[in-house]
């Protein structure tokens, strides 16, 4: 701890004033924003990034702590310069829209140091942002190396509103602060044990990316990164004064970042920008940094939506473990049930019998292996077996049941944070998924990583997640990966890595105080930049879920629960209320069933973080249109013109909206539905009541 407090008092100390005056800086621009580069008197290599000719990233500096180098930030020389300009187009395997346009113009400097040792910079500067990233080129001087520290700095040129969480090592589940940069400051916890998961904050000013800014003029500023492979995540050390921000990876035991092996690179650092809120939402800079796909044969990544036995469980009505304790065992050493473990053959099949009849394409069950009666606590090993279900849980029975069924099986790995455990039965875990046909998994890593000394976010862990995305890739199973690093676009590369959690969901309703009624308009800005989110949204039943704890609500209205599945894309996205709760209403269910999963085409209609956000997009290969609208805690009217239907089509929309009176309160569960005839000239009125919403489907009448 002490040493890395010092390390980074010396690097501040080090890097504290930078003069770009040494050469006339390189430049590349495309449209609006500039990317210029220097090399400073000190042989510093400095950036500076501007939009309409104002500076967003003041002059910055661009470097390295590595063990044989420790000032592998200064005494560069620039040794040359390649330029080019890419304009292509790619189709995503699912997503937000059927093609995606990368243009953009590249930089690339290469940079020799006094030590002889080689260093290129790699700039793209697109429409709406930029992304760089640091390549160590093969060389003698510099093979096997240790990260140190990064050196990047981000200057910004005032005192921005921030949409941030701490910079934590282990966890992203916090509800967002919104304050003045000069205002960052949170508490650093080290290692304690909260809530379900782990928190790692040593540094009071240290924040997690996507880091979501607005200016006092006007201008929303979003800083992040791209394509997170082998390397730690980074967070942004915030300066309260001079309002710079630094690099600061997340170490391991040793406090070292990462080690690496030339010829390789980091992830790219991006910074998405532009005048309007919409335009952030809609930017495409993180997926175009990342890689395509690893492997083309991907026709059996199918999106879908899922229901699962999980909310009866986070709301306490049932339980992950089959036996009280893992000690309750008869006189022949077998557990003895507690009566209420929910993962049992006939309620499993009540599910699949509501997914089929409702046209669900997954039902997920969690707790049907062995170790739950004892997964809860930091840092135990060999909790879990992957492949054997508890005695009540007929995996044969019920994957026939399914097939016959037409229902996809979702299977659970939780690991309780013990990789090493689960690394050890990757490859049994798959097989019995394959052997079982479960084409999806949702894995878990609440707890105290282990091997002992690593965090979630360092580079250990995220090779880790990846080696259980490549195994993903190659037992045809997808990835809903719970308690990782928030994502950077990987879902590119690896198409199989259909969401992630990295957040605080919609769970924390179920055991904890919720999440306020803004979280939802922030979490697209934020979390959502890197990718889908898991977030359980279709919660119906928004008070008096929780037995025994009676005050508890879900901070939305019913018909902003609806919305969420148009505002919080993702591929694989839970109905997450019990079976009866829909039933009991049909004509709001009747939303979750129609909403599509994948998308030709989104509009980004109305955003402000903090406030709102109201998206339409296409289903892929329809016409049909849907429509979601959410608000914070303030009640919200719009008028939404729908210019973006056909032009001389009738359409037929149906608007589930919050019932007069609504509000997430104290009265959250009264919707109204209304049907009208729409085409692209009407201008659609939308009243949201208080933490409320409004989902509209819009199907072509003739
Ligand atoms: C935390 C996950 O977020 C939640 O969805 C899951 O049910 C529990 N861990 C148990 O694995
Ligand atoms: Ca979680």
């Amino acid at each position: 701890m002490m040493s890395s407090i010092k390390t980074r008092v010396l690097i501040l100390f080090l890097l504290f004033s930078i003069s770009a005056k040494a050469s006339p800086p390189l430049e590349i621009t495309r449209e609006k924003v500039r990317l210029q580069f220097s090399v400073d008197d000190a042989g510093r290599p400095v950036y500076a990034v501007l939009f309409n000719g104002k500076e967003v990233v003041k002059p910055s500096s661009l470097g390295f702590l590595i063990d044989s180098d420790s000032l592998f930030y200064k005494n560069f020389k620039l040794a040359g310069e390649d330029r080019k300009t890419v304009d292509e187009t790619w189709k995503p395997v699912w997503g937000e829209y059927s093609t995606i346009r990368n243009n953009y113009e590249q930089l690339t400097v290469h940079l020799k140091h006094s030590s002889g040792k080689l260093l290129d910079i790699v700039f793209k500067v697109f429409a709406d942002g930029v992304g760089f990233r640091y390549e160590f080129p093969r060389q003698n001087g510099l093979t096997y190396f240790i990260i140190k520290d990064e050196c990047t700095q981000f200057q910004l040129a005032g005192d921005h509103k921030a949409f941030w969480i701490p910079g934590d090592f282990d966890t992203n589940e916090y509800a967002y602060t919104t304050s003045l940069l000069s205002e960052v400051n949170n508490t650093p916890v080290v290692a304690a044990a909260t809530d379900i998961a782990v928190r790692t904050v040593t540094d009071a000013r240290a924040v997690q990316t996507p880091l979501m800014m607005k200016t006092a003029d006007g201008l929303y500023i979003n800083i992040h990164e791209a394509a997170l492979l082998n390397y730690p995540a980074m967070q942004l050390h915030v300066d309260n004064k001079s309002f710079r921000l630094s690099s600061t990876l997340v170490p391991d035991a040793f406090n070292n970042k990462a080690y690496l092996h030339a010829p390789t690179h980091t992830p790219w650092r991006t910074i998405i920008i532009s005048d309007k809120a919409t335009d952030i939402l809609a930017s495409k800079i993180i997926l175009n940094l990342n890689e395509p796909p690893v492997d083309t044969n991907v026709a059996w990544i199918k999106p879908m939506k899922f229901v699962g036995v999980w909310w009866e469980m986070q709301t306490g009505k049932s339980t992950w473990n089959y036996s009280d304790y893992a000690d309750s065992t008869d006189a022949k050493g077998q557990l003895i049930p507690n009566q209420k473990h929910g993962a049992n053959t006939a309620n499993v099949k009540r599910y699949i019998d509501f997914a089929a009849k409702n046209g669900i394409g997954g039902v997920l069950v969690e707790g049907w292996n062995k170790g739950w009666e004892s997964w809860f606590g930091n840092w135990k090993e060999n909790v879990f077996d992957f492949a054997t279900p508890y005695p009540d849980f007929n995996v044969k029975e019920i994957t026939e049941y399914a097939l016959l069924k037409g229902v996809n099986m979702i299977m659970h790995n939780e690991t309780s944070g013990s990789a090493t455990s689960y690394e050890r039965q990757l490859d049994t875990a798959f097989r019995f998924m394959k052997q079982f046909g479960y084409h999806a998994v949702k894995t878990g890593y609440v707890g105290r990583i282990v091997p002992r000394g690593e965090h979630h976010d360092g580079q250990w862990m995220v090779n880790h997640y990846e080696r259980v995305l490549q195994h993903g890739m190659q037992y045809q199973v997808m990835v809903d990966a719970h308690e990782p690093p928030r994502p950077t676009g990987l879902h590119r590369t690896y198409p199989n890595f259909m969401a992630c959690e990295a957040a605080r969901g919609n769970e924390y309703h179920a055991f904890s105080n919720g999440n306020p009624p803004d979280h939802e308009t922030i979490l697209p800005f934020t979390r959502l930049m890197g990718g889908p989110m898991d977030y359980t949204p279709g919660i119906f039943k928004l008070k008096g879920y929780a037995p025994g704890v009676p005050n508890r609500s879900v901070h939305s209205t019913l018909a902003k629960q609806l919305a969420l599945y148009v505002t919080m894309y993702s591929p694989v996205t839970m109905a997450a209320d019990l079976p009866e709760n829909y039933e009991a209403k049909p004509d709001a269910f009747q939303f979750i069933k129609e909403v599509p999963v994948d998308w030709d085409d989104t509009k980004i209609l109305e955003a402000e973080p903090g406030d709102y956000i109201t998206i339409a997009r296409k289903e892929k290969g329809s016409d049909r249109w849907f429509v979601g609208a959410i608000t914070d805690e303030n009640a919200r009217a719009t008028t939404l013109p729908l210019n973006f239907l056909q032009k001389g089509k009738k359409y037929k929309a149906i608007i589930y909206e919050d019932a007069t009176g609504a509000t997430w309160k104290t009265n959250p569960e009264a919707y109204s539905i209304r049907s009208v005839t729409v085409d692209s000239n009407t201008r659609l009125k939308l009243a949201l009541a208080p933490g409320g919403g409004t989902a509209i489907s819009i199907i072509q009448s003739e």
